[in-house]
């Protein structure tokens, strides 16, 4: 039996949309899909859209964007981005691209998603190192919606500017609100990992029209076409291309179907794991909303080797997935570091990254490779 983890799944209406696309000349940044992907996206989502290259592009160039809108120097002022401890690390990464310095908080342990109490902590501890945060980025984990209005309490208390990093969570709504439209800016992923593919591909999502006719801009090299090769900005090759727009447009036609699917997906595990859950425990998904379940994510409640129970997993062809590793305990971010007593701080990331795990998800499984998941999970964790 074959078992899919997070796997895309393009079928015949792709392959159809991207052979229109090359015999139509178009496989560059330049065509007509690119546009339609911006107005379908835009009218699901209720406002406008950019289309980007990735998720990192979206990210990168809604921070950079907002930095310039808000008239705010990151070279001259230390500026900093709440970001939570586990997410992947495309999230920080974008934030220093622009000179910002992520400033990490822990995770609720329940819904996996940023816990605001800890980013109150870390926005005092920062402002004690002449780091002045100006920015919130929410990551709604694996699809899980963050709880929105805890977030814009925080935003209105500390003045921060709100960039949500949807990557994951296409279609997952907080309050009926999808996520990704809370925010200055919302940016979202079509890697080919995601609930719907572009292959890579990205969005920024806006409800300013004006914001989002920039972005494009800014996408395309800030090439001012009526004066030829004139530039206005510092522009980057950030733009979807054509080939891109096919894949996403044919698999945006499916999004109901692989939600369906995933949702039974998540009611198969639910009904294995509900009498055992002195053992395991889902990613609690957060109170008043709806998820994707783009990774279907469960805790131990036994202190096991998550690396050695993967293994024995895969030995039965069952292909899992570690929590994001966290990330202000990287070598790589230890000059971002907010406090030496890092085990304290991040505790519930740290917790979450040993115990946590992502089971098969990807809509290529069909329910017997699900059931058989399910069954050998709880059959192998009852053995420790
Ligand atoms: C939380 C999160 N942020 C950002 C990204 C970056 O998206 P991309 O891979 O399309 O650049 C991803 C996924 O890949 C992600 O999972």
């Amino acid at each position: 039996m074959d078992i899919y983890l997070d796997n895309c799944n393009i079928g015949e209406l792709e392959k159809k949309y991207v052979i229109e696309a090359l015999d139509s000349g178009y496989i560059s940044t330049r065509g007509p899909l690119v546009k339609k992907v911006e107005e379908v996206l835009g009218e699901y989502l209720g406002g406008y859209v950019a289309a980007t290259y990735s998720g990192t592009a979206a990210l990168h160039l809604s921070l950079k964007y907002a930095i310039k809108k808000y008239n705010l120097d990151p070279l001259k002022e230390k500026i900093g981005v709440i970001i939570p401890a586990i997410t992947f690390a495309a999230t920080s990464h974008a934030a220093l691209y622009n000179n910002l310095i992520p400033v990490f908080c822990d995770i609720d342990p329940f819904t996996l998603n940023l816990d605001p109490n800890s980013a109150n902590e870390a926005i005092k501890l920062a402002k004690s190192k002449s780091i002045n945060v100006k920015f919130i980025i929410p990551v709604h984990l694996y699809g899980n919606p963050c709880n929105m209005d805890e977030i814009i309490k925080l935003s209105k208390d500390y003045d921060l500017i709100i960039i949500e990093d949807a990557a994951e969570s296409l279609a997952s709504k907080y309050k009926d609100i999808l996520t990704g439209t809370f925010g200055e800016f919302g940016a979202f992923s079509f890697n080919a990992n995601k609930v719907i593919t572009a292959s890579s591909g990205g969005i920024i999502f806006s409800k300013n029209k004006e914001d989002i006719e920039y972005l494009r801009f800014l996408t395309l090299q800030a090439r001012v076409e009526a004066k030829g090769y004139y530039h206005e900005d510092l522009g980057y090759n950030y733009r979807m291309t054509n080939i891109e727009a096919a894949i996403l447009l044919a698999q945006f036609e499916k999004l109901n179907y692989f939600l369906n699917l995933k949702k039974n997906f998540f009611k198969i595990y639910f009904d294995y794991f509900k009498n055992y859950f002195e053992l395991l425990r889902f990613q609690q998904t957060t109170q008043n909303s709806t998820t994707n379940y783009w990774l279907i994510t469960v805790v131990f409640n036994k202190k096991l080797n998550i690396t050695e129970f993967q293994k024995k997993l895969s030995e039965y062809n069952i292909p899992t997935r570690r929590i994001f590793y966290p990330l202000p305990l990287m070598e790589f971010y230890k000059k971002y570091q907010l406090t030496e007593n890092l085990e304290d701080f991040y505790k519930n990331s740290i917790y979450i990254y040993n115990y946590g795990l992502n089971l098969p998800s990807s809509t290529k499984n069909d329910y017997s490779a699900i059931e058989y998941t399910a069954k050998k999970v709880i059959e192998l964790i009852s053995l420790i």
